[in-house]
């Protein structure tokens, strides 16, 4: 078993300075976490995300603090040597800093080693509230999916002189307030790398190109199992989606012919206990 990821080891990484990227996965459940972690995934994020590639919605805006505490539980009970990070669904952090305490100590409790919000400059309190709290922080910043009807749609981020500088600002501000790192999604090239020189906490970026300091994609993503959006910047790594329904066409094959179970794949009497019941030789056919 492989060292704990923790919060300050975390912190610390920058590739500027000639560290090995960070790699984060999601995962929602017991299995996605053990897999994650026999990997060597180094963070699991018990991602929003939850919400389309798990319970089938069309945006993440509609979990709750019980359904991320429920699926935080499942992958902390794995007991993975990755760091466990939950998210803080659309309301939990918006409403005050006692609602936003209280519902990141729910995802603490459920077994997050820290907890992930969407925002930049206007989240501050939040997150030094949190941080007073002894909850460590990751901020996201750029194409924010909590901020999908606001934003009009899933779309790219920073793209104008203006608003890059902005996420710069953003960035420097969570650093400040003591996120340990931040989530870059979505935005060119050029501004995940302008944010990651800007800030001494590694940056993680989705959609922001190889210059973070580190990457995360979703599960179901990148082993091919969710197939009804595939972003540009997702790379599969395997195609369990094709693969699941063609073993499951093939189960129901053997089931419909009867070549599922087999002998083997059955429990048996002992002989003369099958004679006491007056069975003898192998079973009858069923029909
Ligand atoms: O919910 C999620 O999966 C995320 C990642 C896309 C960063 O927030």
């Amino acid at each position: 078993m492989s060292a704990r990821t923790t919060v300050p080891s975390v912190q610390g990484r920058k590739v500027r300075r000639g560290d090995v990227p960070l790699v984060m996965v999601t995962a929602y459940d017991a299995p996605g976490a053990r897999m994650a972690d026999a990997a060597g995934i180094d963070m699991i994020l018990v991602g929003d995300s939850l919400a389309m590639v798990v319970l089938g919605y069309d945006d993440t805006l509609q979990v709750t603090v019980d359904d991320m505490a429920h699926h935080t539980a499942a992958v902390a009970r794995a007991k993975p040597s990755a760091l466990v990070v939950a998210d803080l669904p659309w309301l939990s952090y918006h409403v005050s800093v006692e609602d936003t305490v209280r519902n990141a100590a729910a995802l603490v409790r459920a077994g997050a080693q820290a907890v992930k919000l969407e925002g930049g400059r206007k989240r501050l309190p939040m997150v030094e509230a949190l941080l007073d709290a002894e909850i460590p922080v990751m901020g996201h910043i750029g194409l924010t999916p909590q901020s999908v009807n606001a934003m009009g749609g899933f779309k790219v981020q920073g793209r104008k002189h203006d608003a890059a500088l902005a996420l710069v600002e953003d960035a420097k501000a969570l650093e400040h307030a003591g996120c340990f790192a931040i989530v870059v999604e979505g935005v060119p090239d050029e501004v995940g790398r302008l944010v990651t020189d800007a800030i001494d906490v590694p940056t993680i970026g989705i959609g922001a190109g190889p210059g973070t300091d580190g990457q995360v994609l979703v599960f179901h993503d990148v082993l091919g199992i969710e197939d009804r959006v595939l972003p540009k910047f997702v790379r599969r790594y395997a195609e369990l989606g094709v693969d699941g329904t063609r073993a499951l066409g093939a189960y129901a094959d053997d089931v419909r012919t009867g070549a599922f179970p087999s002998p083997a794949e059955s429990y048996h009497l002992k002989a003369d206990e099958a004679e006491a019941l007056g069975l003898y030789g192998s079973p009858a056919p069923l029909a």
